[in-house]
């Protein structure tokens, strides 16, 4: 009888969950395991919820945003007696380890069940791009050009407004989404949680801009700084100058995958499989500076992500 492998997309979706999870099940098929796949995260493993995956169940969704297994964020996964349940769920399913595609929250559970035994691969897929051990989550990207579209549009009616725009960027407590989006947007400000946030500063820029002519300017606002309402009600106070908000939300974590979220996805899916065959347990897969790369989980869990703060002085030497 075949050796079953489970995958199991947890956390908030991402762009090229997708195209992972075929990347996965075809490989993992090719390489003689049957597939099953883990609906609604941990929480169907939780309750038992399943699919067998065939070749063909992995058909045209390597163009699609979300997850065809459905995702969650499941509290249980934080505690005890939850992680003891999903021990036993796995050995009940008869797995022979884990999958898991997902974010920050996914390697924690991993890192919890590996501990208990049970092999497992983390595949990192999150809009966020937090993840230590990987140049790049699966999702960044695609979110990454969404948001990008979306403010060249906001700049439309920043300059026929004159008006200045705060953006609201997601990326929980870290601001690696909001430096790249804005110097991609040509942002004239940033705010991420990583670096204090001056708003005198920033208001006092705002003026000089005006007066040197500048007609308009952007501030990419990165959730984790607080809120973007009250932080766009104080620099109006402070410069008396037009100022709107705008959260770009939830449609930074939907959409169509870019080329490049497609061709990371598969390849990580491809090579997790390729890993657990040989016999691999209990680590990330990741990219780093090029290559296909491999971190233990409990290192990946232990570490944080150093935010790299080149970005956003380029923004501020070309933001004149
Ligand atoms: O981790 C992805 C993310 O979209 C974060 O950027 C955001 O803070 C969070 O998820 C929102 O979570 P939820 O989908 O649970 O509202």
């Amino acid at each position: 009888m075949a050796k079953r492998v489970g995958i199991i997309t947890s956390g908030g979706d991402a762009p090229g969950m997708n195209a992972a999870l075929r990347a996965v099940t075809r490989r993992g098929i090719a390489l003689g395991y049957e597939m099953i796949g883990i609906n609604r995260g941990f929480k169907g493993l939780l309750d038992g919820a399943f699919i067998n995956l065939t070749i063909r169940s992995v058909s045209g969704i390597i163009n699609t945003g979300g997850t065809i297994l459905h995702t969650g964020r499941c509290a249980q996964t934080k505690t005890a007696a939850g992680m003891n349940r999903a021990v036993k769920a796995v050995k009940e399913l008869s797995l022979e380890g884990l999958i898991i595609i997902g974010g920050d929250g996914s390697l924690a559970a991993g890192n919890t069940l590996s501990k208990k035994g049970i092999k497992i691969i983390n595949i990192p897929a999150s809009i966020d791009n937090d993840i230590y051990g990987t140049d790049e989550t699966i999702g960044y990207d695609t979110a990454l050009n969404t948001a990008v579209e979306a403010i060249d549009k906001i700049r439309d009616t920043a300059t026929s407004h004159d008006r200045i725009f705060v953006v609201e960027i997601m990326g929980r407590e870290h601001g690696f989404l909001t430096a790249d989006v804005a110097l991609a947007a040509g942002c004239e400000f940033i705010a991420v949680p990583e670096i204090k946030v001056d708003i005198n500063r920033i208001a006092s820029e705002l003026k000089k801009g005006k007066e040197k002519g500048k007609t308009s300017e952007i501030i990419a606002f990165a959730e984790g700084c607080g809120s973007s309402y009250e932080f766009g009600e104080k620099i109006e106070k402070l410069t008396k100058l037009e100022v709107r908000v705008s959260n770009l939300g939830y449609i930074q974590r939907g959409g169509r995958p870019t080329a490049r979220t497609r061709i990371l996805a598969s390849q990580f899916g491809h090579f997790a499989m390729n890993l657990f065959h040989r016999g691999k347990k209990n680590v990330l897969v990741g990219i780093t500076n090029g290559e296909l790369s491999v971190t233990s989980i409990e290192d990946a869990v232990k570490h944080k992500k150093k935010f790299n703060d080149s970005t956003v002085k380029v923004l501020k030497n070309l933001s004149v």
